[in-house]
């Protein structure tokens, strides 16, 4: 997996259609899907229950990219090697599921995924500066986690801004997810964001059936975001 900044639109398949989850994998993709977003929550640190492991290994052969799996489960560590052998490419754990995140991402990383931190809108940077060396990707909570089709919260630009700030030259990823669309994407994508999670935006309007308004909402919230992003940061 190289790494770039350039804008990655990764469409949460919490938005799509359970039933027929793998052929909803196919469909973003064929539409223009950078990555596939999976949104694993436990009804206990988020207030929403998905799906596990298992569901995840179902989903692998549907996907041919970045599969990018969201952890908002406490604890973390006992889940990461099933994760892991489900064939998640990124790990991502939230820094307030546990009081060891430092251990949490050494255990993702020595499963060979790339390790992720996420953040809730209520958590600041101060952590971050001391995991920098452990993390592959930050993910910038935009809503309170645990939904699809909620409203993006417009404080959390300024932690990106600071967020990029901080992470100077080193190969990490900067993530939003939580109330993207054409008009907040460039808000982010200007500050500094590369990969961009969208669930409700991406699957309006589409099915299986008909995928082609997955691919015209995944074209818009790219040309939104791209024509807001510093020069020197593409
Ligand atoms: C929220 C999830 C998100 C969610 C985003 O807890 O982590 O990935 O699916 O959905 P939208 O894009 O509809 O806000
Ligand atoms: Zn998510």
């Amino acid at each position: 997996m190289p790494f770039d900044r350039a804008i990655k639109i990764a469409p949460s398949i919490l938005s799509a259609d359970f039933a027929a989850i793998g052929a909803e994998c196919r469909a973003v993709e064929e539409q223009g899907a950078d990555w596939v977003h999976v949104d694993v929550m436990d009804g206990h640190f988020v207030p929403n229950l998905t799906f596990g492991p298992a569901m995840v290994k179902a989903i692998r052969p549907h996907v041919r990219g970045v599969m990018d799996v969201h952890l908002m489960i406490a604890p973390v560590d006992p889940y990461i090697d099933a994760f892991a052998e489900a064939g998640a490419d990124i790990i991502t754990a939230h820094l307030e599921a546990g009081p060891h995140i430092h251990r949490t991402l050494q255990a993702i990383r020595a499963t060979g995924a790339r390790a992720g931190l996420a953040l809730n809108p209520g958590t600041g940077l101060d952590a971050v500066s001391h995991l920098l060396d452990s993390i592959d990707l930050v993910c910038v909570m935009t809503v309170n986690p645990g939904f699809g089709g909620q409203s993006f919260i417009a404080s959390q630009v300024e932690k990106v801004r600071a967020l990029r700030d901080l992470i100077g030259d080193r190969p990490v990823h900067i993530e939003i997810d939580g109330g993207v669309t054409p008009e907040t994407a460039p808000l982010v994508a200007a500050a500094g964001a590369d990969v961009l999670v969208a669930g409700s935006a991406v699957f309006r309007g589409g099915s299986v059936d008909n995928p082609a308004p997955y691919g015209a909402n995944i074209r818009a919230i790219r040309a939104a975001a791209e024509a807001a992003r510093p020069r020197a940061a593409a």
